[in-house]
């Protein structure tokens, strides 16, 4: 089923591309993401995380994971994290803990991955879809507002792209109406939102380890973490069945946890972690350097609390074509995509072709707003006007941190020969 494709199949797909290549070399294609250069970095650490797993013969939960669940909430500064089997599985685990089913209603944005509405409709609520921020594509607030009805048990924030979405807002609507916020982090692992991290934010905060995210695993994984103790008690049993002690079943829960293997894995991964981000900071501001020299581009302002579209004005004789995504002035980005938008009718698709033909890869986050999956039709129709048009107009290109500058130049030059075109 379409909607049910991996949003980061294509990313995985792509070949690698040797990240020592030699200034004199031909050049060999950008791809949006290049697992190997990051991974096989880390071979021989890799290779010994591994062995001392085989050797312990301890394969389910135990001190692998307990490890680098201290690690990840001290880096959060929350006070307890469960690593659990997916992002998908945390956002489910956090919504079956909040006892969130049949009757209830859930705002989630519109624009994002799948899995935060169907994780929703799994428990037998109904999402409530929100439109986005022109500017920065997360939820808006003041749409949330409006779809706030006596049935609405949460709120799930997405934290799109790598920044942070407009806290303060959604925290003070959860609290006027007495409703918990599941903040979904699954791009956005440390990012800050006013000098704390997301997920520390809502009852509950998400993330995911998948290949494609920051902090990228070998094979799925995730996070919840919470700084309520009885909502983190709660949450480990239902990890494990809802059991506690053993074979008494308190909940009705599920197997959501994750492998000793991948814990030790990303453990290898997080001593890097800083520098990863800082890497796709570089990367970030680079590109908007090169790119907003280009007739019709132009930068995305952030300002404090910004919804609504501002952005730098067109060189003269030249209308905006190509919006560069902005970051709010009070909160990191931390750049798991750069999404940019075309503003012309037809654009989009094809840049992304003259993209590929120049063997460059770049991806559709997302083709297709929540509100018109073919799978939620049996919900209100709704128009939510600038996700769509987010839907037609966005397109990310490669910013992972092992990217060259010379690979940078190389997108720069055909977004530049694609405008000129
Ligand atoms: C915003 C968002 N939420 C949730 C998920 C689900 O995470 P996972 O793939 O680990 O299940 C993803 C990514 O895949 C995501 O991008």
């Amino acid at each position: 089923m379409e909607s049910s494709r991996r949003e980061s199949e294509m990313e995985i797909d792509a070949p690698g591309v040797a990240l020592a290549e030699p200034v004199t070399a031909p050049f060999a294609g950008v791809p949006l993401l290049d697992l190997n250069a990051q991974n096989l970095a880390l071979e021989s650490e890799l290779k010994d995380a591994f062995e001392r797993v085989l050797r312990s013969g301890r394969f389910i939960l135990g001190p692998e994971v307990e490890k680098l669940e201290r690690e990840l909430a001290s880096r959060l500064g929350v006070a307890h994290a469960i690593g659990v089997s997916s992002g998908t599985d945390a956002i489910l685990l956090a919504l079956m803990t909040l006892e969130i089913g049949p009757g209830d209603e859930v705002l989630c944005p519109t624009f994002t991955f799948f899995a935060t509405a169907g994780c929703v409709a799994r428990t037998g609520a109904r999402p409530v879809f929100v439109d986005s921020c022109p500017s920065c594509f997360n939820l808006d607030v003041a749409d949330a507002g409006r779809k706030i009805g006596p049935r609405t048990r949460a709120i799930i924030p997405v934290h799109l792209f790598g920044q942070p979405a407009e806290m303060d807002g959604v925290l003070e609507l959860a609290r006027a109406n007495g409703i918990p916020v599941i903040e979904d982090g699954a791009q956005s692992l440390g990012a800050r939102y006013k000098n704390r991290c997301v997920g520390a934010l809502g009852a509950f905060g998400i993330f995911s380890f998948f290949p494609s995210k920051n902090l990228g695993g070998f094979g799925d994984g995730g996070l919840v973490v919470t700084n309520d103790g009885n909502l983190a008690a709660r949450a480990r049993d239902m990890r494990a069945h809802g059991a506690r002690p053993k074979y008494h079943h308190k909940y009705v829960g599920g197997n959501f946890r994750l492998d000793p293997l991948q814990a030790a894995l990303l453990a290898v991964k997080v001593p890097h972690y800083d520098a990863y981000t800082e890497r796709r900071r570089a990367n970030a501001a680079y590109y908007t350097e090169q790119l907003s020299r280009l007739p019709g581009a132009v930068v995305t302002e952030g300002a404090g609390h910004l919804c609504g579209e501002k952005t730098t004005p067109a060189r003269p004789g030249h209308a905006a074509r190509v919006v560069l995504p902005g970051a709010h002035r009070d909160r990191t980005h931390i750049w798991n995509q750069y999404t940019l938008r075309l503003r012309r009718s037809g654009d989009r698709d094809a840049l992304r072709d003259f993209l590929q033909k120049r063997r460059i890869g770049s991806e559709i986050y997302y083709p297709v707003p929540m509100h018109r999956q073919e799978c939620f039709a049996y919900l209100d129709d709704v128009s939510l006007p600038v996700a769509e048009a987010l839907a037609e107009e966005c397109l990310s290109i490669p910013i992972y941190p092992e990217l060259s500058r010379r690979q940078q130049d190389e997108v720069v030059s055909a977004v530049a020969e694609f405008l000129e075109s």
